[in-house]
């Protein structure tokens, strides 16, 4: 019979490693990371995001986050996809670690992006779920190489980035908040470079997403 999962396998990808688990976001997660998320990722003087998303009130973030997260599964085809995936760090929900790209059958390339509730920052987590899903990307999707990019006053990120093996790949000027300017640090990670994460990496799901996502497609 078909399900959710098997329609969009994307919701039942799974990755374990020691402590951590990354899971498909199924709706039932919706609310509970947006709880988290309006309990605060970051000051409110700061904003590490490009879309500065997580500073609306909090009578509307949890939808926006929910309509957010469904335009991203709704528009997921072999040309543009995002792997976005809850983090559980002990069997709790703490975050979200994502990878998004557009033509990936041909550039082999993806841009991570991630955030903790304020609590769990600062212990290792966002490190492990970072080394975990470069792991996943270069293991089982055939990625060349994985991108990101911190503004240089986030020391949090860009301390994960030099963690997990990324190398310098130029800055760019861009306006962030209105007239505020920000510095963006881009970073570039490749296979030979990755520090991996102590624990081991096991995924499920792996083949059904490698399908939606156009990868063997002679089998689908
Ligand atoms: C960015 C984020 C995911 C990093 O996860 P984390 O669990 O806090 O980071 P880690 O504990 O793994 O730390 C990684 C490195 O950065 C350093 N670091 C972490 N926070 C820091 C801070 N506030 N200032 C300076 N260095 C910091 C750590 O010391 C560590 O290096 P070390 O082990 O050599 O000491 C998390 O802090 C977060 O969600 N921040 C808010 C949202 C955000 O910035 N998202 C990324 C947008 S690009």
């Amino acid at each position: 019979m078909t399900t959710v999962t098997s329609a969009l396998p994307l919701l039942g990808l799974r990755f374990t490693a020691g402590p951590l688990e990354l899971r498909g976001i199924s709706d039932d997660l919706l609310g509970p990371l947006a709880d988290i998320a309006v309990a605060g990722i970051h000051a409110s003087d700061s904003m590490p995001f490009y879309v500065p998303w997580s500073t609306a009130p909090g009578e509307v973030l949890p939808r926006n986050f929910a309509q957010y997260h469904w335009s991203q599964r709704a528009a997921l085809s072999p040309a543009t996809w995002s792997l976005d995936l809850a983090v559980l760090w002990e069997g709790e929900l703490v975050g979200v670690q994502g990878m998004s790209t557009k033509n990936y059958l041909v550039t082999r390339t993806g841009e991570t992006g991630s955030w903790l509730g304020r609590g769990r920052q600062g212990k290792g987590i966002g490190t492990a779920m970072r080394q975990v899903l470069c792991a996943f990307a270069f293991d089982h999707l055939d990625a060349t190489q994985i991108t990101s990019g911190a503004f240089t006053d986030n020391p949090a990120s860009l301390g994960v980035s030099r963690k997990v093996g990324y190398r310098e790949n130029g800055v760019r000027r861009v306006e962030r908040r209105p007239g505020e300017l920000a510095v963006v640090q881009d970073l570039l990670l490749t296979p030979e470079d990755l520090v991996r994460f102590e624990h081991p990496l096991e995924a499920d799901g792996v083949e059904a997403f490698r399908g939606l996502i156009g990868l063997d497609r002679n089998r689908y």
